[in-house]
C-alpha cells in the first residue's frame, strides 16, 4: 500500500487516463475526488471506486469550479498530498485545424483546456497542498512531434512539459514534486474528443501501434501505474522530469 493515508485529486478522473490513475490509487491505499463535467461517468466511476472516492462535477476551465474542487475535497478528506491533471484532449469541432483555418474561437478552446486550465488547476490548489504533495501533469509524446493539424495539441501539451520545471523551482520550498507523464497511444475515448468520427478511431489508432515497437496500445492501468510511483516517496529523489510511458515510441528504433 505506497499511497496509505494520502488524498488524490485527480482531474479527468472520470474517464480514460485519469480513471486508471485513480483505480491504482485506490489500490494503493489513496482516498480522493475524482474530477469531470459528465455527472453520469463521474457517478459509474465513483461507484467502481468505491467509498474511498468521491465525485466532483466541474469544468477546469472555470475558476470558480477549480476551487470548488479543492474546497470540497479537503473539508471532506483534509488536505491533499496529490494532484493529477489529466483532464485535457480535444474541444469538439475545430480541436484539429490547419494553420490558415484557425479561428481565434477555437484557439482560445483548446488553449484554455490544454494549457491554462492547467496552469490554475496547480495555482487554485496551493493553499490545499500539504508540503511534501506531488502534482503529476499529463503531457503527451506528441509535444516533441509535429503533425498536421495538431499545433495547438501538441504546443499545449509541450508547454506543459516545461511547467513542470519552472513549478518544480517555484515549489521546492515546500517540499512539493512536480513532474509529468508523457503518453503514448492509450486505449481510451480520446480521439473522439478531437472530433475523428468513431469508425476512424481504430485506423488512426494502428498508425501509431505501427510506430510504437511493444506493437499495442498502452493501458490507462498502466499510466497509472507511473503515476503511483511519481506520487509516491519511492520517487522522492525525482522532480521537474517527464516520463515517456510510450511502448518505446520515441525512444526505441527497430
Ligand atoms: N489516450 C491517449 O492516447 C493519450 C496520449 C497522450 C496524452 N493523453 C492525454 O491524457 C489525458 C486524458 O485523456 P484520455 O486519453 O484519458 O481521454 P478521455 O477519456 O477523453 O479523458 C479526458 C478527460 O478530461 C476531462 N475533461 C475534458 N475537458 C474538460 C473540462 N473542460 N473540464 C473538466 N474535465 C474535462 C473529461 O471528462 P468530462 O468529459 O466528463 O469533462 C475526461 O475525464 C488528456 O490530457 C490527453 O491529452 C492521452
Amino acid at each position: 500500500m505506497k499511497l496509505q493515508g494520502k488524498i488524490a485529486v485527480i482531474t479527468g478522473g472520470n474517464s480514460g487516463i485519469g480513471f486508471g490513475i485513480a483505480k491504482e490509487f485506490e489500490k494503493e491505499g489513496a482516498q480522493g475526488a475524482i474530477h469531470g463535467r459528465n455527472q453520469e461517468k463521474l457517478d459509474r466511476s465513483q461507484k467502481e471506486l468505491g467509498a474511498s472516492f468521491i465525485g466532483i462535477k466541474g469544468d477546469v476551465t472555470n475558476f470558480t469550479d477549480l476551487e470548488n474542487l479543492f474546497k470540497e475535497t479537503s473539508e471532506k478528506f483534509g488536505k491533499i498530498d496529490i494532484l493529477v491533471i489529466s483532464a485535457g484532449g480535444g474541444v469538439g469541432e475545430g480541436s484539429l485545424t490547419p494553420l490558415d483555418q484557425m479561428t481565434e474561437e477555437a484557439f482560445d478552446r483548446m488553449t484554455d483546456l490544454n494549457y491554462k486550465s492547467a496552469y490554475f488547476t496547480v495555482q487554485k490548489s496551493l493553499p490545499y497542498l500539504n508540503d511534501g504533495a506531488s502534482i503529476i501533469f499529463i503531457t503527451s509524446i506528441t509535444s516533441e512531434m509535429g503533425a498536421p493539424g495538431f499545433s495547438l495539441y501538441c504546443a499545449a501539451k509541450a508547454a506543459l512539459g516545461s511547467l513542470v520545471r519552472s513549478f518544480s523551482a517555484e515549489l521546492v520550498g515546500r517540499g512539493i514534486r512536480v513532474n509529468a507523464i508523457s503518453p503514448g497511444i492509450i486505449d481510451t475515448q480520446a480521439l473522439l474528443t478531437v472530433g475523428v468520427p468513431e469508425e476512424q478511431v481504430p485506423h488512426i489508432q494502428n498508425m501509431f501501434i505501427e510506430k510504437t515497437p511493444l506493437g499495442r496500445m498502452g493501458k490507462p492501468s498502466e499510466i497509472g501505474k507511473v503515476a503511483t510511483f511519481l506520487a509516491s516517496n519511492d520517487s522522492s529523489f525525482v522532480i521537474g522530469e517527464e516520463i515517456n510511458v510510450d511502448g518505446g515510441f520515441m525512444g526505441v528504433k527497430q
